[in-house]
């Protein structure tokens, strides 16, 4: 069996493969591994920086460098920036984070953990206190809404509930009382807050259990998401700044110096790239939501009247761009958010989604396009006192411009790589391996002698000299050919060439593709032009 990547396990597992893959060969470990860890916190190792630097400066290639062609033929002018992640403090007022960047919270009442409310119906579908009870029942945790018989519930109770679940308040009652037939969530509610379900369940969201232990939950409080630190050795407020939740707001307050120094007018785009933090209240899903993590922003200022023309040619050039990054058409889903469900000052913003392994059958965020309006800028010009505003020199109009913003996340997009590119084939050397194009592999090619002697390893070494020195690849010559082909194809290594007997006869050399694990020969002269032509892919 090849490229089928549920191969016998299910999807969870799949996750945990991914994670255990990325743990082995050096992509991504846990931060603090040795203090015992830190929530929310991973680091990149060799292979993993190699390759959210290449995913980085692909898409530094394709905003500043290279920018897209425009609908109207021209080529778009986008100029990169780098800026502080500690600005003033007004500038998080101005943009609204101090005021409403949070998240809503509750907290459980038994075991005392917190829980971002808009995850916590995810979260009871995943843990493990529902499952069990779930199976019990015969209905799938996923199905909430699914109609329940409650008959095994109190033999359920004695038995599991009071080790699974023991916050449950159901537990507590001598001999606890159901209806007969009420929904999955009704009985998980009732079970938590000894309700009777109909009488007080105003929405599904309102009285969810705790995840954990089965608890009830605090009603929900807005806990502001922005890391505080402090500047000077003053030790009151006055000196209280925060650390940058999204590295777009920097580009703002820059705006009028690019404006008046890099002969720039709109349409034109300001991008970068960089660390943003947020004390996400539930960091989860490996990478996928973390406390620290870096982010590829782009704003484009139009003028007003252009704004849904552009928005609608980021959407689809955003798209297009991950397609091109290796992402599947079918696992990347355009997710128009609407109306009510908008920030108030954006006139359209999609989400572009993926079909994560953990959000299956349902896709998740990986990067949003949002059309902010004026909105940033405007706030800027009132907090700052500057005027932002643009002159037209040809019709002398004044406006302040509209901003499309395409915000991606590059540590999620390691991730979708990661999960995009992962292989289960029993017929390999490697069972796992990582199907990563070319261009944004970590390492290129791995150069082999087919055996230890008869000049083989220096032909080797001498190739290996000379490609070091435009590509990354790796020497190998200790043990079998095979598990040498699976190292790299574990680390998503495009090609292997090797130096065997012919190479002394003839001075040809094979070169093995990695997603075909079939081999050709060339001259060995020809292999750097092979190599460097097939790995800009
Ligand atoms: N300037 C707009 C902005 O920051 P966002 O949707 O909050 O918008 C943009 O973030 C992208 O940044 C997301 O689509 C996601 O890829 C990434 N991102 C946001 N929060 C993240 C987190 N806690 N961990 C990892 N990536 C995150």
């Amino acid at each position: 069996m090849s490229d089928n990547k549920s191969n016998n396990t299910t999807e969870t597992s799949l996750m945990s493969r991914i994670v255990s893959l990325c743990k082995r060969r050096g992509f991504i470990y846990p931060a603090s591994e040795i203090y015992g860890g830190l929530n929310g916190f991973w680091d990149f190792g060799p292979l993993g920086t190699q390759l959210k630097n290449n995913l980085r400066d692909a898409w530094w290639k394709s905003m500043v460098e290279c920018p897209p062609i425009g609908p109207d033929g021209k080529p778009l002018s986008i100029v990169g920036i780098d800026t502080s992640i500690i600005q003033h403090p007004k500038t998080w007022e101005a943009s609204g984070h101090v005021g409403g960047f949070s998240d809503p919270m509750q907290t459980c009442r038994v075991c005392k953990k917190l829980f971002r409310a808009d995850h916590i119906e995810d979260m009871l579908r995943e843990a493990p206190w529902v499952i069990d009870l779930a199976e019990t029942l015969v209905v799938s945790a996923y199905d909430l809404n699914v109609t329940v018989c409650t008959d095994k519930v109190i033999n359920w109770l004695q038995r599991k509930g009071k080790k699974l679940a023991p916050g449950l308040a159901a537990l507590k009652e001598q001999k606890p009382e159901f209806n007969k037939s009420i929904t999955f969530l009704e009985l998980l509610n009732a079970l938590a807050y000894k309700t009777t379900p109909h009488s007080t369940l105003h929405t599904p969201h309102s009285l969810l259990p705790c995840p954990n232990c089965g608890g009830d939950l605090t009603e929900p409080r807005q806990f502001n998401l922005m890391f505080e630190s402090r500047v000077g050795p003053v030790e009151d407020d006055s000196g209280k700044v925060y650390l940058r939740p999204e590295t777009a707001q920097g580009i703002f307050l820059q705006y009028k110096n690019v404006l008046d120094t890099s002969r720039v007018k709109p349409p034109f785009g300001v991008a970068q790239v960089g660390k943003s933090f947020r004390n996400e209240v539930t960091p989860r899903n490996f990478v996928f939501r973390t406390r620290e993590f870096e982010q590829m922003e782009m704003e484009f200022f139009v003028p007003p009247e252009d704004g849904m023309k552009w928005y609608e040619f980021w959407v689809q050039e955003r798209l297009r761009w991950w397609e091109e990054q290796g992402v599947a058409k079918n696992k990347l889903y355009r997710h128009e958010i609407a109306d009510e469900d908008r920030a108030f000052y954006s006139a359209a913003t999609a989400d572009i989604e993926y079909l994560y392994p953990f959000t299956d059958p349902n896709f998740g965020e990986l990067e949003g396009v949002a059309y902010r309006t004026d909105y940033d800028l405007t706030q800027h010009q009132k907090f700052s006192g500057v005027n932002l505003e643009y002159i037209d020199q040809e019709t002398k109009n004044r406006y302040i411009p509209h901003v499309i913003e395409p915000a991606s996340g590059l540590t999620r997009g390691v991730l979708v790589l990661l999960c995009e590119g992962y292989r289960y084939d029993e017929q390999r050397a490697s069972p796992e391996w990582l199907k990563i194009k070319p261009s944004l592999a970590p390492i290129k090619a791995g150069i082999f002698p087919l055996v230890n002697k008869d000049g083989m390893p220096e032909v080797a070494e001498k190739l290996y000299m000379d490609l070091r020195k435009s590509m990354i690849c790796q020497f190998d010559a200790k043990q079998s050919i095979g598990k040498r082909y699976a190292r790299m194809d574990e680390a998503g290594t495009p090609f292997c060439v090797t130096i065997d007997g012919d190479t002394l006869k003839d001075s040809t050399v094979t070169i093995r593709n990695r997603d075909t694990a079939q081999q050709e020969r060339v001259s060995i002269d020809t292999v750097k032009e092979y190599l460097n032509v097939k790995c800009k892919m």
